[in-house]
C-alpha cells in the first residue's frame, strides 16, 4: 500500500506520517510537501532514513510535477493535509489561500482521478461551517450543518470540499473528507494560540489574547485527529463527510490561564490586543457519526494533552527556538506591534 501524504512537513501532516509508519509498518509513505514556512524538514528528521518514507519537495499546485510523482509512485491512497491553516494570514494576504487550498486541491483530484487512487481523503476544518453562539451551548456543527464561512482561509477549505464532493459526484472519485475542530500537540507552528503562548511564556514575553478572550475553539489532542483520519481511509464511506471532535471546549482566555499556571507564570504577563476580523465566536463538534459508524473515541483528555504538549516544547526548545529566531520575527512585529 503506497500512501501519498501532501503537507507532511507541517504540524497535523507530520504527526499523521509518524502515526502511520508505526501503526502500519508495511505501508510506504510519500510525502509531498512546498516547504512553505510553515514547512519543516529538520521535524521528518526521526523518519527520514525509513526505507518505508520518502520525501519530495513539491507544490501540490505543480500539476506536471504531481502527475510524474503519481506516475512514478502509483499510490493507493491520497491524504491532502497540504495547505495555507493560519487565519489571521489569510486576513493579511488571501491570494495564496486560494491557489494552495482551491487550486492545489483541483490539482491533486485531477491526479487521483488520472491515476486510479483507490482513497482520496481530504483534511478539512470545522471552520466551514462558521461559528455558533455563545448563549446557545446546546448546539453543535454536526455533518448536515450548512457551510457558512468566516475568513478567506475558511472559505477556500470550503472551496476545497464542495470540489472533492464535485469529483464524487461527477467522476465517481472514492473520496472522504474529515471536519475536525482545533488541533494541538507536538510540532504545532508557534504562529498558533497554544504554542505561542507557550513560548511567550518561557521567554517571559507579553500574552497577545485577540479581544476579551471569550472565543470558544473544542481542543482535540493532535494523535487523536490521526487516528480518525486511519480509520476514514480505511473503512470510512465512500462519498461521506465525517465531522471529527472530542466535546473539548475551552474560552481562549483560560487556555491562557492555565499555560501560565503550568509554567509557573504569572497571570500580569496577559495582554489584550485589538481581535481579529470576523473572529468565530465558538466552534463545537458533534461526533456522533464518526463514534456510531466506526467506533472512534479521542483517548487523551485536554488535562494530559496539554500537560504532555508543554512537556513537549520544554524538551525541544531547539525545534521552536530555531522557527522565531528567523522570518518570523517580521511575522510576529507586523502582527502584533501596535496590535
Ligand atoms: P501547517 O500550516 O502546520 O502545515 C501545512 C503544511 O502544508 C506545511 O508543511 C506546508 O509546507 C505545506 N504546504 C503549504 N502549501 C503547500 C503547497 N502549495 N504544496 C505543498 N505543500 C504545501 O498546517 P496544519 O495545522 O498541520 O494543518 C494541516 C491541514 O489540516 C490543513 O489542511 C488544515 O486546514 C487542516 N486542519 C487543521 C487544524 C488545526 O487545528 N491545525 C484543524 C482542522 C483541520
Ligand atoms: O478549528 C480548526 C482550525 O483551528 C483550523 O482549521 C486552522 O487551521 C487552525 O489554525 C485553527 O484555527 P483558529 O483560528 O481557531 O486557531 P488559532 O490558534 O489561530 O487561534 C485560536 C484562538 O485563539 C482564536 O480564537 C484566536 C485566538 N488567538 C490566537 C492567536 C494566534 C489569540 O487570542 N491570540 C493569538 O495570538
Amino acid at each position: 500500500m503506497t500512501v501519498i501524504v501532501t503537507g507532511g512537513a507541517g504540524f497535523i501532516g507530520s504527526n499523521f506520517i509518524f502515526y502511520m509508519l508505526k501503526k502500519h509498518p508495511d505501508y510506504r509513505i510519500v510525502c509531498l510537501d512546498k516547504l512553505t514556512y510553515a514547512g519543516n524538514l529538520s521535524t521528518l528528521k526521526s523518519v527520514m532514513d525509513n526505507p518505508n518514507f520518502r520525501f519530495v519537495k513539491l507544490d501540490i499546485c505543480d500539476r506536471a510535477g504531481v502527475y510524474a510523482l503519481f506516475e512514478e509512485e502509483k499510490p493507493d491512497m491520497v491524504v491532502n493535509f497540504a495547505a495555507e491553516s493560519h487565519v489571521d494570514r489569510s486576513i493579511e494576504d488571501p491570494g495564496v489561500f486560494l491557489q494552495t487550498n482551491v487550486i492545489g486541491t483541483g490539482v491533486m483530484l485531477d491526479a487521483a482521478r488520472k491515476y486510479g487512487v483507490k482513497r482520496y481523503h481530504q483534511v478539512s476544518t470545522d471552520e466551514v461551517y462558521g461559528d455558533l453562539p455563545l448563549d446557545r451551548p446546546d448546539l453543535f456543527f454536526t455533518e448536515e450543518t450548512p457551510i457558512h464561512t468566516s475568513s478567506p482561509y475558511s472559505s477556500s477549505k470550503a472551496g476545497a470540499d464542495l470540489l472533492v464532493m464535485a469529483y464524487y459526484r461527477t467522476f465517481g472519485l472514492p473520496v472522504t473528507i474529515s471536519r475536525c475542530s482545533n488541533n494541538y500537540g507536538p510540532y504545532h507552528f508557534p504562529e498558533k494560540l497554544i504554542p505561542l503562548m507557550i513560548a511567550n511564556c518561557l521567554n517571559d514575553k507579553p500574552l497577545p489574547v485577540y479581544g476579551e478572550g471569550l472565543n470558544v475553539r473544542d481542543w482535540l489532542y493532535v494523535e487523536d485527529h490521526c487516528k480518525a483520519i486511519d480509520l476514514i481511509l480505511h473503512k470510512g464511506r465512500v462519498g461521506e463527510v465525517y465531522n471529527v471532535g472530542g466535546h473539548n471546549e475551552m474560552k481562549n482566555i483560560d487556555i491562557v490561564k492555565l499555560i501560565c499556571h503550568e509554567l509557573g507564570k504569572s497571570e500580569d504577563l496577559i495582554t489584550h490586543v485589538t481581535d481579529r476580523k470576523g473572529h468565530d465566536m465558538r466552534y463545537a463538534i458533534d461526533p456522533t457519526k464518526i463514534h456510531n459508524e466506526l467506533g472512534w473515541l479521542p483517548e487523551t483528555t485536554f488535562k494530559d494533552g496539554i500537560k504532555k504538549t508543554i512537556k513537549w516544547y520544554l524538551e525541544n526548545r531547539d525545534w521552536w527556538e530555531e522557527i522565531i529566531s528567523g522570518e518570523y520575527q517580521n511575522y510576529y512585529d507586523k502582527m502584533y506591534s501596535n496590535r
